[in-house]
């Protein structure tokens, strides 16, 4: 087994304060709702948070979690489950749905029609990973802020979990060879 970093903390802590501030202009004095998806997006979704609050735009923040399942071991197992659904009051309000990483595209073209009716005003995808070359014909998805693009490569780190092992990890790594 083998593991390189491929964007450091550092790196990662830049990009996402790029993002925060994107989306602080685009919902300044806006009540948005932020929904998280966990596990994986746990750590992106609370530093995005803080770089939206640092560009002081006036954003008010509204956070729900949604927990989703599409994974067996590596692979997408071509099927999403939902642990838990959303709460938060989403009628008339522009959402954003924080995602770690998209692959194949399924698990957000599941979770969006899930949110669109609660009646928001608008929805969006904030990722901090995309494997655009994974993307599945038929599950169109285009993040509207993605943090990078990257190959079609395994990796963990930074929330993003190996069988649950590594999601500690501060750097964002590649992990090659046998799986957990
Ligand atoms: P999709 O449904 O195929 O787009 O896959 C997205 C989900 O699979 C993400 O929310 C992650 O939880 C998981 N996933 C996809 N690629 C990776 C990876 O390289 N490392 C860890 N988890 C991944
Ligand atoms: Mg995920």
């Amino acid at each position: 087994m083998a593991r390189r970093v491929l964007y450091t903390h550092d790196q990662t802590q830049a990009r996402i304060a790029e993002m925060g501030a994107q989306i602080a202009e685009k919902y300044a004095n806006q009540v948005l709702v932020v929904l998280c998806t966990l596990k994986g997006a746990m750590f992106f979704c609370t530093d995005l948070i803080r770089a939206i609050q640092r560009a002081n735009k006036g954003v008010q923040i509204r956070l729900d979690f949604i927990q989703v399942k599409s994974m067996k071991g590596r692979m997408s197992s071509g099927k999403v489950e939902f642990l838990t659904e959303p709460r938060a009051d989403m009628a008339g309000r522009p959402v954003i749905i924080v995602e770690d990483i998209i692959d194949s595209g399924l698990s957000m073209f599941e979770t969006k029609p899930l949110v669109q009716e609660r009646g928001p005003s608008s929805i969006e995808i904030a990722a901090l990973l995309d494997k655009k070359e994974a993307r599945k014909t038929e599950y169109p998805c285009t993040p509207e802020y993605a943090g990078f693009e990257i190959r079609p490569e395994f990796v963990i780190g930074y929330g993003l979990d190996d069988e649950e092992q590594y999601r500690e990890l501060l750097d964002i790594e590649v992990i090659e060879g046998e799986a957990a």
